[in-house]
């Protein structure tokens, strides 16, 4: 049969809450033109992430339920390492609240001023929080991946060459740790391949440079692998995902993404020291080290979780089905970072408004226009998330203005995506008429989240 379908039923849903334009318009006002400060009840159809957003299955319900709340030595926990050790093979597994609290930690130890964090792409919170010590977060994404209408496999790789002279110029000493993000989530949902992962194994052993995997969409990049990577086809993808973090010394990751649970993430490597150093401070920040900021019952939704992901059924659904969307999108002329990533589709906010500066955020623009439209929330991900400013207070632009559309994990079906589709063209067809942003309240860190803007 040629219809991927769903590799589930419904067994609990939730209604969502239909409102008019003039409803939204209001709202959207209010909210300061930053549908993040919007109440989730008052939208539609919600991409602003796929993190955290995920429907559990029946399964990660019933281990919720089990949980073991013991402070210390709780059954849940060694699940959950269980779960995370059968992936990762790493020898040191903490559990924290989520993604950033993984970052916040090991930063805090190997961070520090004069000290460089290379990566393909670090995501906003990873740099935050290099960027937090003192430290430079580096972003060395191949060339390919900077242009969002080459068609590639890979477009997450890392640039090797790069690399190499990155560490020669700054230095080994001055390099504690390289990250490579898997899927690659602010260059696209780009994935990276084995070659690559491997090739900067390779360099960071001749400098003993560790290195780490920021691991939040790992089974993405896995069904990528398999399906376009020469030598994976026959090869499952928990032993894909195993021969991933075999060339790792260490993972972040947030549950909250590919562990399909609401909240969770964990800290994993095979350094002793380091591991002993990290537990430390995740006593004082996050908890015991056997619930690391978890309940037992969101060690069991995490570790049952993780042993769902690498369903080739679901992993071939959920890629298809953001590929679908892209496949629409496309059709009708409006530009996405293509070939679609894993979890979202890109709007490439530089082509769909040429005439709208980076300095008016047409990447915000466009997120506005689709609330209005539709009640649908996407994100910016262009100046207003990483743009900087220089000594004169002049942006400087990052390399793309886009617009993410996340999809969450197994809760939206086929029609909802086929509405998301009709609303972007609808918005597309009036471009004409959009209008830039100018911020009028912005945090000194972070300044997505919270901003408020007006329009010009
Ligand atoms: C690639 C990547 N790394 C880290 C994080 C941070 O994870 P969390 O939101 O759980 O703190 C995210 C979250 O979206 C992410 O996409």
């Amino acid at each position: 049969m040629k219809t991927i379908i769903e590799p589930f039923k419904i067994k609990s849903v939730e209604p969502i809450r239909f409102t008019t334009r003039e409803e939204r318009e209001k709202l959207l006002k209010e909210a300061g033109y930053n549908p993040f400060l919007l109440h989730a009840d008052d939208v539609l159809i919600d991409l602003l992430t796929d993190s955290g957003t995920s429907a559990m299955s029946s399964e990660q319900w019933a281990g919720i339920m089990r949980g073991d709340e013991s402070y210390a030595g709780s059954k849940s926990f060694y699940n959950f390492e269980d779960a995370v050790k059968k992936i990762t093979a790493m020898k040191f597994v903490i559990p924290t609240h989520q993604g950033r609290a993984a970052e916040k930690i090991l930063f805090s130890i190997v961070g520090g001023p004069g000290k460089y964090f290379p990566n393909n792409t670090h995501f906003d919170t990873t740099r935050a929080n290099i960027e937090f010590t003192g430290s430079e977060a580096v972003d060395l994404l191949n060339e390919t991946g900077k242009h969002p209408e080459i068609r590639a496999d890979f477009k997450g790789n890392m640039d090797t060459e790069k690399l190499e002279s990155f560490i020669k110029e700054k230095g080994k000493e001055n390099i504690p740790l390289c990250m490579i993000t898997i899927t690659n989530n602010s260059g696209g949902g780009q994935p990276v391949s084995m070659q690559n992962i491997r090739e900067v194994k390779k360099i960071l052993q001749r400098y003993s440079i560790p290195l780490f995997i920021d691991a939040c969409r790992f089974a993405e990049n896995v069904y990528f692998i398999k399906k376009r990577e020469k030598g994976y086809s026959d090869k499952s993808a928990l032993e894909i995902a195993q021969e991933i973090f075999s060339y790792a010394d260490g993972v972040t990751m947030s549950a909250k993404k590919d562990g399909l649970a609401n909240i969770g993430g964990f800290l994993a490597m095979n350094d002793e020291n380091l591991a002993l150093l990290c537990r430390n401070l995740l006593i004082v920040t996050e908890g015991f080290p056997t619930y690391g900021g978890l309940a037992g019952r969101d060690l069991e939704a995490v570790a049952q979780g993780l042993a769902e992901i690498l369903d080739e059924h679901y992993l071939q659904y959920r890629i298809r089905s953001v590929e679908y969307l892209g496949e629409k999108l496309i059709a009708a002329g409006i530009p996405i970072i293509e070939p679609p990533g894993g979890h979202a589709i890109y709007i490439d906010a530089k082509r769909f408004l040429p005439d709208i500066p980076p300095e008016q955020f047409p990447g915000q623009s466009i997120v506005c226009e689709l609330y209005i439209e539709g009640g649908i929330r996407g994100v910016e991900i262009g100046s207003l998330m990483f743009g900087k400013y220089d000594e004169s207070g002049r942006l400087i632009p990052p390399p793309m203005e886009l617009v993410r559309l996340a999809i969450p994990r197994r809760v939206y079906t086929q029609s909802h995506i086929d509405y998301v589709s009709e609303v972007v063209i609808e918005v597309f067809r009036k471009r004409d008429k959009l209008k830039g942003y100018e911020i009028i309240y912005e945090a000194p860190i972070l300044r997505h989240f919270t901003a408020r803007f007006q329009a010009l």
